[in-house]
């Protein structure tokens, strides 16, 4: 009997280059279960556009991304990769579920509230009065510094990208999560309404162990493309040394056995994920025992970091100046994306009587 593979769906959307953080968070968790499940990887331009509608930089970034993906180790042969809107059904069926989902939760979603604030130039939640003063603001504000719907239907499309192809493991990080539940919420609601079985119910990926997080350099909090911290797989080696060793520390142990201040443990968390176990200990010991000398630490870990990053770089460079390569795994990655998603539209619409005569 052939078994059929479980389908993991998971995409980033198209608004820079790909950093640490989405390497040993996402990417090289999706090459490493290839082989053992049904994967799909995309690009989420029509995502990105909710916040970055520069045409020009959405349209070289969807490219760098699709490098990136192959050059990490995304295998065309074995997984789907492909780019959000060549598959037109998706939107399509943003339409039809959006008439099954409430303003009110969109609203109440928690990356809406960060976004639309930020739209309006608002503080942060916890400097606002309150929600109904939140609301009055989206609803009076001008338009020139208005919400886009699109900002609060996000969660709609990430659900039709998922629920479109039946998917029902998805790697996404923990910021992610509140989206995946509303995505179960619409996916039963559909299935209720209509009283049929259309939608799995999706779940986060377990990849087992704790989830990685990757710290940015500057002290505090994780490595993010809006935190301006990154380090990214494409940073040339002079650059990334730059940035490495201009890593923020302290005034190093002052006692043997001293506990870490943060800046320095996340320096030990980034050569934990890079450097082996022997070099990660030497240091553990030679900051125990106050010996430790954080310009040596940091050398090392650029090094490390490079050993890494640089065949990727080295390949993102090949497969850019590859045009034709990228047309056709994109193509082919569209084709097999659009087949499923074909048929959950046409079932999707049967059932909610959109018929041909
Ligand atoms: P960013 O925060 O830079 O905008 P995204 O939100 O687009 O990155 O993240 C895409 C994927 O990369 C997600 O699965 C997310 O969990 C992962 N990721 C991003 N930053 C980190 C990080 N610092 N540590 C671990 N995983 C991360
Ligand atoms: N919203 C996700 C993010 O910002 C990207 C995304 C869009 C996604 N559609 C998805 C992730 C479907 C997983 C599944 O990271």
């Amino acid at each position: 009997m052939s078994e059929k593979k479980e389908i993991v769906l998971s995409g980033i959307r198209s608004t820079g280059n790909l950093h640490l953080g989405n390497y040993f968070g996402a990417l090289r968790k999706f090459v490493a279960i290839q082989d053992n499940y049904d994967c799909n990887f995309f690009v989420a331009d029509l995502h990105a556009l909710t916040t970055s509608p520069d045409p020009e930089a959405l349209h070289a970034n969807v490219k760098n991304i699709i490098a990136e993906y192959l050059a990490a180790g995304l295998d065309p042969e074995k997984s789907t990769i492909f780019i959000q809107s060549d598959v037109p059904e998706i939107s399509e069926m943003y339409l039809l579920l959006n008439m099954h989902v409430g303003i009110g939760e969109l609203m109440r979603t928690a990356s809406f509230k960060d976004k639309a604030r930020k739209a309006l130039g608002l503080g942060s939640a916890a400097d606002n009065e309150s929600e109904e003063a939140f609301e009055k603001e989206i609803i009076g504000a001008e338009t020139n510094k208005r919400v886009n719907a699109g900002l609060l239907t996000y969660p709609t499309l990430m659900a039709v990208d998922i629920l479109i192809q039946k998917a029902t493991k998805v790697p996404v990080g923990k910021d992610q999560l509140q989206h995946l539940e509303l995505t179960r919420r619409f996916a039963r609601r559909f299935n209720n309404f209509y009283g049929v079985d259309l939608f799995p119910e999706p779940t986060d990926f377990d990849f087992g162990g704790a989830p990685v997080k990757v710290p940015g350099l500057d002290g505090s909090g994780k490595m993010g493309k809006s935190e301006g911290n990154c380090i990214y797989l494409i940073d040339e080696p002079k650059a990334l040394r730059k940035k490495v060793m201009r890593a923020v520390t302290d005034e190093g142990p002052q006692a043997p056995d001293s506990p870490m201040s943060e800046p320095v443990a996340n320096l030990f968390s980034l050569l934990e994920l890079t450097s082996a176990p022997e070099v990660v200990e030497s240091f553990r010991k030679s900051y125990a025992d106050c010996s430790i000398r954080y310009g040596d630490l940091k050398k090392q870990l650029a090094e490390d970091i490079l050993a890494i990053t640089t065949p990727i770089r080295e390949r993102v460079a090949d497969i850019l100046a590859d045009d034709a390569y990228i047309a056709n795994v994109v193509r082919r990655g569209a084709e097999k994306a659009r087949e499923r998603a074909a048929a959950t539209l046409s079932e999707m619409r049967h059932i909610m009587g959109i018929r041909k005569f």
